[in-house]
């Protein structure tokens, strides 16, 4: 049990998997009257102190949305700026991450650019043998293409006679998707008061719990994240049932 502002959570019953929607780096910057990319890089500094705390009280899957496929569409120093906080990020995750966690990269990476993608790569492959917590960052990720690329493998092995399209089922598309293996997120997390999904883990968030607050994502500090995980241990969740 930890004591945060006077909100418990119960470390037994933590949600497995918690996906969080960084929203609001933009409008914290203006209010300060600072240029977005200060914005953007108080929002990284403040995924490395959300992602810590996870890994400390247990977390087993964090997935972050940190650029979307429509991400691509804003000005392009403001995707350079963002390119280059990920590149920053995943030079320093050697020493920055604890050293038990593992990091996926979901999305579609042929976007991404050459040096990019050998360091994804390269930290994917490093990582992969640890059995810490799993952090996913979601990168150039859209749920819809995710799902579209599922579709595909699974078309693939239909045209080949592999597969009758009869006996495609949830858990073969599943397999298809960027996080196949890993739990669904059992909560999502969207601070800066927007209430939408925004295109991210559709099929994943089938039977998620969501958490909404007005906080800007640099300001969302870990009480926040412990009063979202309380919520979440107070709800009755019935997937469907009664
Ligand atoms: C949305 O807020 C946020 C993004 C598009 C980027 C999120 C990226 C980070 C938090 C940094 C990621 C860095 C690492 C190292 C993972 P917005 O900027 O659109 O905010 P606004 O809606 O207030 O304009």
């Amino acid at each position: 049990m930890i004591h945060l502002r006077k909100k418990k959570i119960d470390l037994e019953r933590l949600p497995r998997h918690i996906a969080i929607i960084m929203d609001g780096n933009g409008r914290w910057a203006r209010r300060r009257g600072l240029p977005r990319s200060a914005g953007h890089a108080a929002g990284a500094e403040n995924f490395k102190t959300i992602v810590r705390f996870c890994g400390e009280i247990g977390i087993s899957y964090l997935t972050v949305y940190a650029f979307s496929t429509e991400n691509w569409s804003r000005p392009i120093d403001e995707v350079d700026n963002l390119m280059r906080l990920l590149e920053e990020y995943l030079d320093k995750a050697y020493t920055e991450l604890d050293d038990r966690v593992r990091v996926r990269i979901i999305g579609e990476r042929e976007m991404l650019s050459e040096v990019l993608r050998t360091k994804v790569e390269k930290l994917e492959a490093d990582t992969a043998e640890r059995t810490g917590m799993v952090l996913n960052i979601a990168l150039s990720y859209g749920g819809r293409q995710e799902i579209l690329h599922a579709v595909r493998l699974l078309a693939e092995k239909v045209e080949s006679g592999t597969v009758k399209p009869a006996d495609i089922t949830e858990e073969m598309l599943s397999k298809g998707l960027y996080t196949a293996g890993q739990p669904d997120p059992d909560l999502i997390i969207r601070p800066s008061g927007e209430k939408r999904l925004s295109n991210f883990l559709l099929w994943q968030a089938a039977y998620a719990e969501f958490w909404y607050s007005d906080i800007l994502w640099p300001s969302f500090k870990t009480a926040h994240l412990v009063e979202a995980i309380a919520a979440f241990q107070k709800r009755d969740r019935r997937f469907g049932g009664v």
